[in-house]
Protein backbone atom coordinates (compact mmCIF):
# COMPACT_ATOMS: atom_id res chain seq x y z
CA UNK A 1 0.00 0.00 0.00
CA UNK A 2 1.28 3.30 -0.86
CA UNK A 3 0.81 6.20 1.29
CA UNK A 4 0.79 10.57 -0.42
CA UNK A 5 0.27 12.82 1.78
CA UNK A 6 0.42 16.91 0.75
CA UNK A 7 2.81 19.66 2.75
CA UNK A 8 4.13 17.28 4.64
CA UNK A 9 6.17 18.18 7.45
CA UNK A 10 9.53 16.57 7.64
CA UNK A 11 10.73 17.69 10.88
CA UNK A 12 10.23 13.96 12.04
CA UNK A 13 11.80 12.81 9.18
CA UNK A 14 15.45 14.49 9.56
CA UNK A 15 18.21 13.76 11.94
CA UNK A 16 18.77 17.51 12.03
CA UNK A 17 15.46 17.66 12.86
CA UNK A 18 14.61 20.78 10.82
CA UNK A 19 11.46 21.56 10.42
CA UNK A 20 10.80 22.01 6.66
CA UNK A 21 7.72 21.30 4.53
CA UNK A 22 7.17 18.85 1.53
CA UNK A 23 4.92 19.72 -1.64
CA UNK A 24 4.07 15.70 -1.76
CA UNK A 25 5.73 12.33 0.54
CA UNK A 26 4.96 9.01 -0.79
CA UNK A 27 5.54 6.48 0.96
CA UNK A 28 6.02 2.81 -0.92
CA UNK A 29 6.49 -0.82 0.06
CA UNK A 30 7.09 -2.04 -3.42
CA UNK A 31 7.55 -1.29 -6.93
CA UNK A 32 3.68 -2.14 -7.61
CA UNK A 33 2.93 0.84 -5.10
CA UNK A 34 5.22 3.58 -6.80
CA UNK A 35 3.76 3.03 -10.08
CA UNK A 36 0.20 2.48 -8.79
CA UNK A 37 0.46 6.01 -7.47
CA UNK A 38 2.04 7.49 -10.37
CA UNK A 39 -0.73 5.90 -12.77
CA UNK A 40 -3.24 7.21 -10.01
CA UNK A 41 -1.74 10.71 -9.69
CA UNK A 42 -0.11 11.29 -12.88
CA UNK A 43 0.45 15.02 -11.77
CA UNK A 44 3.66 13.49 -9.32
CA UNK A 45 6.05 12.40 -12.64
CA UNK A 46 6.83 15.92 -13.59
CA UNK A 47 7.96 16.83 -9.75
CA UNK A 48 11.24 16.85 -8.69
CA UNK A 49 12.05 14.32 -6.61
CA UNK A 50 13.93 13.04 -3.60
CA UNK A 51 14.04 9.67 -1.68
CA UNK A 52 13.92 9.27 1.81
CA UNK A 53 16.03 7.05 3.83
CA UNK A 54 15.97 8.00 7.49
CA UNK A 55 16.89 11.82 6.61
CA UNK A 56 20.45 11.23 8.41
CA UNK A 57 22.43 13.10 5.73
CA UNK A 58 20.23 15.89 4.60
CA UNK A 59 20.11 19.17 5.51
CA UNK A 60 17.11 21.36 4.60
CA UNK A 61 17.69 24.94 3.80
CA UNK A 62 13.83 25.70 2.79
CA UNK A 63 10.82 23.38 2.05
CA UNK A 64 10.77 21.28 -0.62
CA UNK A 65 8.96 22.20 -3.29
CA UNK A 66 8.58 18.59 -5.00
CA UNK A 67 8.05 14.89 -4.30
CA UNK A 68 9.89 13.02 -1.52
CA UNK A 69 9.96 9.30 -1.68
CA UNK A 70 10.41 6.90 1.21
CA UNK A 71 10.60 3.58 0.61
CA UNK A 72 9.35 1.22 3.61
CA UNK A 73 10.32 -2.24 2.38
CA UNK A 74 11.12 -4.12 5.51
CA UNK A 75 12.45 -7.59 6.13
CA UNK A 76 15.66 -9.67 6.62
CA UNK A 77 15.81 -12.94 4.62
CA UNK A 78 18.71 -15.58 4.67
CA UNK A 79 19.79 -16.39 1.07
CA UNK A 80 22.07 -18.57 -0.09
CA UNK A 81 24.30 -20.14 2.21
CA UNK A 82 27.81 -21.98 1.94
CA UNK A 83 30.30 -23.52 5.38
CA UNK A 84 32.09 -19.96 5.07
CA UNK A 85 29.33 -17.14 3.87
CA UNK A 86 25.83 -16.48 3.89
CA UNK A 87 23.76 -14.03 1.64
CA UNK A 88 21.73 -12.10 3.58
CA UNK A 89 18.97 -9.65 1.41
CA UNK A 90 17.70 -6.36 3.28
CA UNK A 91 14.49 -4.13 2.78
CA UNK A 92 15.73 -0.89 2.58
CA UNK A 93 13.18 0.64 5.21
CA UNK A 94 14.88 -1.76 7.63
CA UNK A 95 17.12 0.48 10.53
CA UNK A 96 20.46 -0.39 10.08
CA UNK A 97 21.30 -0.83 13.05
CA UNK A 98 18.87 -3.41 13.80
CA UNK A 99 19.86 -5.59 11.09
CA UNK A 100 23.73 -5.18 12.79
CA UNK A 101 21.78 -6.37 15.69
CA UNK A 102 21.30 -9.15 13.86
CA UNK A 103 23.76 -10.43 12.22
CA UNK A 104 25.05 -9.97 15.99
CA UNK A 105 22.80 -12.54 17.25
CA UNK A 106 22.92 -14.62 14.35
CA UNK A 107 27.05 -14.93 14.83
CA UNK A 108 27.47 -13.78 11.66
CA UNK A 109 30.87 -11.35 10.97
CA UNK A 110 31.21 -8.83 8.71
CA UNK A 111 29.24 -4.67 9.93
CA UNK A 112 29.77 -5.44 14.05
CA UNK A 113 32.22 -2.08 13.58
CA UNK A 114 29.62 -0.60 11.80
CA UNK A 115 26.91 -0.30 14.72
CA UNK A 116 24.64 1.82 15.87
CA UNK A 117 25.28 4.14 13.09
CA UNK A 118 22.07 6.11 12.40
CA UNK A 119 19.63 5.44 9.39
CA UNK A 120 18.32 2.67 7.05
CA UNK A 121 19.50 0.05 5.38
CA UNK A 122 18.58 1.73 1.82
CA UNK A 123 21.56 4.71 2.39
CA UNK A 124 23.99 2.17 3.29
CA UNK A 125 25.04 1.81 -0.38
CA UNK A 126 24.41 5.27 -1.31
CA UNK A 127 26.41 6.86 0.82
CA UNK A 128 28.91 3.91 1.33
CA UNK A 129 28.69 4.07 5.08
CA UNK A 130 32.34 3.37 6.73
CA UNK A 131 33.34 3.26 10.70
CA UNK A 132 36.27 1.88 12.62
CA UNK A 133 37.82 0.37 9.74
CA UNK A 134 34.77 -0.94 7.57
CA UNK A 135 33.15 0.38 4.98
CA UNK A 136 29.62 -1.17 3.51
CA UNK A 137 31.19 -1.64 0.20
CA UNK A 138 33.09 -4.83 1.54
CA UNK A 139 29.75 -6.75 2.25
CA UNK A 140 27.68 -5.41 0.13
CA UNK A 141 26.96 -8.08 -3.00
CA UNK A 142 24.34 -6.31 -5.26
CA UNK A 143 21.76 -3.27 -4.56
CA UNK A 144 18.33 -4.30 -5.71
CA UNK A 145 16.20 -1.01 -7.08
CA UNK A 146 13.91 1.03 -9.06
CA UNK A 147 15.02 2.51 -11.92
CA UNK A 148 13.02 5.87 -12.38
CA UNK A 149 13.44 6.48 -15.94
CA UNK A 150 12.02 2.91 -17.06
CA UNK A 151 10.37 2.43 -14.09
CA UNK A 152 11.27 -1.19 -14.04
CA UNK A 153 13.49 -3.41 -11.09
CA UNK A 154 17.24 -3.33 -11.82
CA UNK A 155 19.78 -5.07 -9.81
CA UNK A 156 23.29 -3.54 -9.50
CA UNK A 157 26.42 -5.87 -8.42
CA UNK A 158 28.89 -4.49 -6.56
CA UNK A 159 31.83 -4.17 -9.37
CA UNK A 160 28.85 -1.90 -11.00
CA UNK A 161 28.07 -0.22 -7.77
CA UNK A 162 31.49 2.61 -8.15
CA UNK A 163 32.25 2.81 -4.77
CA UNK A 164 34.40 5.28 -3.42
CA UNK A 165 35.06 6.90 0.19
CA UNK A 166 31.42 7.69 1.39
CA UNK A 167 29.99 7.87 -2.34
CA UNK A 168 28.66 5.42 -5.29
CA UNK A 169 26.53 5.38 -8.54
CA UNK A 170 23.57 5.66 -6.23
CA UNK A 171 24.55 9.09 -5.01
CA UNK A 172 26.68 9.87 -8.52
CA UNK A 173 24.78 9.26 -11.61
CA UNK A 174 21.75 7.71 -10.52
CA UNK A 175 20.66 10.48 -8.58
CA UNK A 176 17.42 11.18 -8.39
CA UNK A 177 16.91 8.17 -10.29
CA UNK A 178 16.65 5.32 -9.01
CA UNK A 179 15.31 3.60 -5.49
CA UNK A 180 17.17 1.74 -3.45
CA UNK A 181 14.49 -1.35 -2.45
CA UNK A 182 16.58 -3.90 -0.56
CA UNK A 183 20.85 -4.40 -0.44
CA UNK A 184 21.98 -8.17 -0.44
CA UNK A 185 25.09 -8.55 2.33
CA UNK A 186 27.62 -11.26 2.08
CA UNK A 187 28.33 -11.73 6.00
CA UNK A 188 30.87 -14.13 7.22
CA UNK A 189 30.43 -17.33 9.73
CA UNK A 190 34.03 -17.57 10.38
CA UNK A 191 35.15 -15.20 12.56
CA UNK A 192 37.21 -12.26 11.24
CA UNK A 193 37.58 -8.89 13.21
CA UNK A 194 38.61 -5.32 12.33
CA UNK A 195 40.74 -4.25 15.37
CA UNK A 196 42.86 -1.43 13.87
CA UNK A 197 41.14 1.43 14.32
CA UNK A 198 43.11 3.05 17.65
CA UNK A 199 41.72 2.26 21.28
CA UNK A 200 39.23 -0.21 19.85
CA UNK A 201 40.67 -3.79 20.39
CA UNK A 202 41.55 -2.28 24.35
CA UNK A 203 38.16 -1.05 24.27
CA UNK A 204 36.92 -4.38 23.52
CA UNK A 205 39.08 -6.29 25.93
CA UNK A 206 37.24 -4.23 28.56
CA UNK A 207 34.26 -6.09 28.22
CA UNK A 208 36.16 -9.04 27.96
CA UNK A 209 36.99 -11.68 25.58
CA UNK A 210 37.40 -10.52 21.71
CA UNK A 211 34.08 -11.87 20.04
CA UNK A 212 30.79 -10.22 17.81
CA UNK A 213 28.93 -9.00 21.01
CA UNK A 214 32.04 -7.64 22.46
CA UNK A 215 33.38 -5.47 19.49
CA UNK A 216 29.56 -4.01 19.32
CA UNK A 217 29.71 -3.09 22.51
CA UNK A 218 32.62 -1.61 22.41
CA UNK A 219 31.90 -0.10 19.12
CA UNK A 220 28.83 1.33 20.59
CA UNK A 221 30.89 2.76 24.13
CA UNK A 222 33.37 4.72 21.49
CA UNK A 223 30.48 6.15 19.26
CA UNK A 224 28.25 7.24 22.09
CA UNK A 225 30.98 8.66 24.03
CA UNK A 226 31.96 11.35 20.98
CA UNK A 227 29.00 11.35 19.28
CA UNK A 228 25.92 12.90 19.81
CA UNK A 229 22.47 11.20 20.09
CA UNK A 230 20.15 12.72 17.09
CA UNK A 231 17.01 12.47 19.48
CA UNK A 232 18.64 14.64 22.00
CA UNK A 233 20.27 17.07 19.25
CA UNK A 234 19.47 17.19 15.78
CA UNK A 235 22.69 16.26 13.57
CA UNK A 236 23.80 14.03 10.97
CA UNK A 237 27.07 12.44 12.16
CA UNK A 238 30.20 13.58 10.16
CA UNK A 239 29.27 17.30 8.33
CA UNK A 240 32.27 16.93 6.04
CA UNK A 241 34.23 14.40 4.81
CA UNK A 242 37.64 13.73 5.83
CA UNK A 243 39.68 15.37 2.76
CA UNK A 244 42.01 13.78 0.45
CA UNK A 245 44.92 15.44 -0.72
CA UNK A 246 48.57 14.57 -2.47
CA UNK A 247 51.65 12.96 0.02
CA UNK A 248 53.33 16.09 -0.46
CA UNK A 249 50.57 18.13 0.55
CA UNK A 250 49.90 16.26 3.99
CA UNK A 251 53.45 16.65 4.15
CA UNK A 252 53.98 20.31 4.45
CA UNK A 253 50.80 20.54 6.64
CA UNK A 254 52.77 17.76 8.82
CA UNK A 255 56.06 19.87 8.75
CA UNK A 256 53.54 22.63 10.38
CA UNK A 257 51.52 20.86 12.42
CA UNK A 258 53.65 17.87 13.98
CA UNK A 259 51.12 16.26 15.31
CA UNK A 260 48.25 16.57 12.59
CA UNK A 261 46.39 13.56 12.38
CA UNK A 262 47.47 11.81 8.54
CA UNK A 263 46.47 8.54 7.27
CA UNK A 264 48.50 7.18 4.00
CA UNK A 265 46.31 6.08 1.30
CA UNK A 266 49.01 4.50 -1.01
CA UNK A 267 49.32 5.52 -4.31
CA UNK A 268 50.58 8.93 -3.61
CA UNK A 269 47.36 10.26 -1.50
CA UNK A 270 46.72 10.82 2.25
CA UNK A 271 43.50 11.34 4.15
CA UNK A 272 43.41 14.06 6.71
CA UNK A 273 41.60 14.63 9.82
CA UNK A 274 39.17 17.40 9.32
CA UNK A 275 37.55 17.63 12.76
CA UNK A 276 41.46 17.61 14.27
CA UNK A 277 41.85 20.57 11.93
CA UNK A 278 38.25 22.29 12.82
CA UNK A 279 39.33 21.58 16.55
CA UNK A 280 43.16 23.21 16.15
CA UNK A 281 41.32 26.44 14.38
CA UNK A 282 39.42 27.09 17.82
CA UNK A 283 35.80 25.93 16.43
CA UNK A 284 34.75 22.93 19.01
CA UNK A 285 31.95 24.18 21.23
CA UNK A 286 31.27 27.54 19.11
CA UNK A 287 27.79 28.33 18.21
CA UNK A 288 26.25 30.24 15.94
CA UNK A 289 22.50 30.99 16.99
CA UNK A 290 21.50 27.26 17.27
CA UNK A 291 24.02 25.61 15.75
CA UNK A 292 27.19 24.72 17.14
CA UNK A 293 30.17 22.70 16.64
CA UNK A 294 29.60 19.66 18.60
CA UNK A 295 32.03 19.89 21.45
CA UNK A 296 33.56 16.12 21.42
CA UNK A 297 33.77 15.89 17.85
CA UNK A 298 34.31 19.16 16.00
CA UNK A 299 33.47 17.56 12.48
CA UNK A 300 30.01 17.23 13.60
CA UNK A 301 27.42 20.17 13.69
CA UNK A 302 24.40 20.34 16.33
CA UNK A 303 20.86 21.43 16.34
CA UNK A 304 21.04 23.44 19.71
CA UNK A 305 17.41 23.60 19.53
CA UNK A 306 15.74 25.43 17.38
CA UNK A 307 18.49 26.29 14.48
CA UNK A 308 17.22 26.23 11.14
CA UNK A 309 18.70 24.64 8.41
CA UNK A 310 20.43 28.04 7.21
CA UNK A 311 22.00 28.16 10.59
CA UNK A 312 23.23 25.39 10.22
CA UNK A 313 24.69 25.81 6.56
CA UNK A 314 25.90 29.28 7.77
CA UNK A 315 28.13 27.97 10.37
CA UNK A 316 29.36 25.31 8.33
CA UNK A 317 30.39 27.45 5.21
CA UNK A 318 32.51 29.68 8.62
CA UNK A 319 34.12 26.67 9.26
CA UNK A 320 34.98 25.91 6.06
CA UNK A 321 36.23 28.90 5.19
CA UNK A 322 38.29 29.12 7.82
CA UNK A 323 39.58 25.64 7.21
CA UNK A 324 40.70 26.89 3.79
CA UNK A 325 42.17 30.18 5.44
CA UNK A 326 44.13 28.36 8.00
CA UNK A 327 45.26 25.07 6.17
CA UNK A 328 44.44 25.93 2.52
CA UNK A 329 42.36 23.18 2.83
CA UNK A 330 38.65 22.91 0.86
CA UNK A 331 36.59 20.95 2.99
CA UNK A 332 33.96 19.08 1.34
CA UNK A 333 29.98 18.39 2.88
CA UNK A 334 29.82 14.75 3.26
CA UNK A 335 25.77 16.16 4.36
CA UNK A 336 23.48 16.47 1.02
CA UNK A 337 22.19 20.40 1.21
CA UNK A 338 18.67 20.51 -0.34
CA UNK A 339 17.17 23.79 -1.07
N1 LIG B 1 40.02 14.64 16.03
C1 LIG B 1 40.33 15.75 16.80
N2 LIG B 1 39.32 16.56 17.18
C2 LIG B 1 38.03 16.34 16.85
C3 LIG B 1 37.69 15.22 16.05
C4 LIG B 1 38.72 14.37 15.66
O1 LIG B 1 41.47 15.98 17.11
O2 LIG B 1 37.17 17.12 17.25
C5 LIG B 1 41.09 13.71 15.66
C6 LIG B 1 40.99 12.44 16.48
O3 LIG B 1 41.67 12.54 17.70
C7 LIG B 1 41.64 11.42 15.55
C8 LIG B 1 41.25 11.92 14.18
O4 LIG B 1 40.93 13.30 14.32
O5 LIG B 1 43.03 11.47 15.67
C9 LIG B 1 40.06 11.17 13.58
O6 LIG B 1 38.93 11.30 14.45
P1 LIG B 1 37.84 10.13 14.63
O7 LIG B 1 38.52 8.83 14.79
O8 LIG B 1 36.89 10.56 15.69
O9 LIG B 1 37.09 10.02 13.25
P2 LIG B 1 36.80 11.07 12.10
O10 LIG B 1 37.85 10.93 11.06
O11 LIG B 1 36.54 12.41 12.64
C10 LIG B 1 35.49 9.32 10.65
C11 LIG B 1 34.14 9.19 10.00
C12 LIG B 1 33.09 8.87 11.05
C13 LIG B 1 33.46 7.56 11.72
C14 LIG B 1 34.87 7.72 12.35
C15 LIG B 1 35.39 6.44 12.94
C16 LIG B 1 34.17 10.63 8.06
C17 LIG B 1 33.70 11.90 7.45
N3 LIG B 1 33.81 10.43 9.32
O12 LIG B 1 35.43 10.45 11.53
O13 LIG B 1 31.86 8.67 10.36
O14 LIG B 1 32.52 7.22 12.72
O15 LIG B 1 35.81 8.12 11.33
O16 LIG B 1 35.73 5.56 11.93
O17 LIG B 1 34.84 9.84 7.39
C18 LIG B 1 29.95 9.83 9.58
O18 LIG B 1 30.33 9.56 8.44
O19 LIG B 1 28.88 10.47 9.79
C19 LIG B 1 30.74 9.42 10.71
C20 LIG B 1 30.44 9.74 11.96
Amino acid sequence: MYKLLHNFQLKKFNTFAIPATAKFYLSIESLSDLTDALINNPQLINEQRLVLGSGSNLLFLKDYDGIIIHPQIQGIQRLKENDFTVEVEVGAGVKWDNFVEWSVVNELYGIENLSLIPGNTGAVPVQNIGAYGVEASSVVEWVTGIDLITMNQRIIHRFDCEFGYRISLFKEKLKENFIVTSVNFRLSKKPGYNLQYEGLESKVREFGEVNLVNVRQAIIKIRTSKLPDPSVYGNAGSFFKNPVVSDDAADTLKRLYPDIPVYSLGSGFSKLAAGWMIEKAGWKGHSFGNAAIHDKQALVIINKGNATGKEIFSLSEMVAENILQKFNIRLEREVQVVG
